[in-house]
């Protein structure tokens, strides 16, 4: 029985031959593929810069320091996330601060966003959840009011973009932002093995990111004139957070991929809607008519006491059937770390904690084929009494 999982890559010999290429170069490490690579990513999302890193979490604990968090400052940010946005705030010295969801979208809510802000709020991060723009204007007017940065979590959001005042505006250009982080883990929407991005459109935070990404170390053409070839300057603490060219070249060959990765899924996203729809005690998601969701995942809610059966019995049935899923994600309040440091209650939490309980992700990935999607449905209703 073929397994079908819930996420994985698809890689094509126009990839491997890429990947390959760089290998057998003198190369194959901060060259001539990064510089194209991010020149692509810039021109892809419309912003001025991109700079490349070994992965979204760099990309946002770098985008944290940019934004000047450190001890004594607060970052806003989903519980409905990924750990990495909460845990690269933490890295910074700041702390993090939730702020709820909207049941519906699993965006955070911009009005829950604006009770938490407090005057020492540096940060907001909005993630853009399995792909669906946040409110992001409305979210850039409040930050802007107060002078808070805002970084994009567009991890799940590459592709992804909103209409505002009849004009449609890509994730990932800062427009209402002062940087945007992408991944490019392997189960995302396109692939460098591990790796990530921060987009902006700042003169400054571009090259500030680009020496925290590599020790804190200046050495532009400006500065090797002025002191000689061997000379380079370190003005911040940074890290070693750089990214291979043989991993770029797989991310530029993939880049070229992304808008088709996009309709493909939203393809199996269709069959999914038109299956599931009207099921009792199943909720589709939503995709609002203003927001191209880049279709990272595809979270079904289920309302289990109505189906009367238990999450854990729903994904075992199906994995014996092969078919694998997911719950994207616990609540970053209710891990054990988050527990003892902030002592949060749930209470405070009832959107965030209506859609935990409900959220089921079934397989939706690059190269996902109709038959697949069929059988998860056959399987899924079937199990569901549909
Ligand atoms: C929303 C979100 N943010 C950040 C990350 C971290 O990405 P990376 O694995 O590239 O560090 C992930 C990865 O799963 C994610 O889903």
């Amino acid at each position: 029985m073929k397994v079908i999982p819930h996420s994985r890559q698809s890689i094509d010999s126009a990839d491997i031959q890429a990947v390959a290429e760089v290998l057998k170069s003198d190369i194959i490490t901060q060259g001539d593929l990064l510089l194209r690579f991010e020149k692509a990513l810039a021109k892809y999302c419309g912003s001025k810069y991109a700079v490349c890193v070994s992965s979204a979490t760099a990309g946002l604990h770098l985008g944290c320091l940019c934004a000047g968090l450190r001890k004594g400052k607060e970052a806003i940010t989903s519980p409905i996330t990924f750990l990495a946005t909460a845990n690269a705030a933490l890295y910074t010295g700041a702390d993090v601060v939730f702020a709820d969801i909207d049941y519906e979208t699993a965006d955070i809510d911009p009005a829950q966003i604006e009770k938490k802000i407090t005057k020492k709020t540096g940060a907001i991060l909005p993630v853009h959840f399995g792909g669906l723009p946040c409110d992001m204007p409305r979210i850039s007017a409040m930050a802007k009011a107060k002078g808070i940065a805002v970084i994009e979590d567009a991890s799940h959001a590459l592709g992804a973009a909103y209409k505002c005042k009849g004009r449609w505006i890509k994730v990932g250009s800062c427009k209402h932002s002062d940087m945007t982080v992408l991944s490019f883990h392997v189960l995302k929407n396109i692939t460098t093995g591990e790796g990530g991005a921060v987009t902006t459109n700042s003169r400054d935070m571009y090259e500030k990111l680009r020496a925290l990404r590599s020790h804190g170390v200046y050495k532009g053409p400006d500065i090797k004139k002025r002191y000689g070839p061997w000379y380079y300057e370190m003005r911040h603490i940074g890290f070693n957070y750089r990214i291979t060219d043989f991993q770029c070249a797989l991310g530029l060959s993939q880049l070229g991929k992304a808008d088709r990765f996009l309709r493909e899924k939203r393809a199996v996203a269709a069959i999914y809607d038109k299956a599931f729809e009207g099921i009792k005690g199943v909720a589709t998601p939503v995709f609002a008519r203003d927001k191209r969701y880049a279709f990272h995942l595809y979270v079904l809610r289920i309302d289990f006491d109505k189906i009367r059966m238990d999450r854990r019995d729903l994904m075992n049935s199906l994995a014996r059937r092969g078919i694998m899923t997911q719950v994207h994600y616990i609540p970053v309040y209710r891990q054990p770390y988050y527990k003892k440091r902030y002592s949060y209650s749930a209470r405070n939490f009832p959107e965030s904690e209506a859609y935990y309980k409900r959220a089921l992700s079934i397989p939706l990935y690059n190269g996902i084929s109709k038959k697949d999607a069929y059988r998860v449905v056959e399987a899924l209703k079937a199990l569901l009494g549909a």
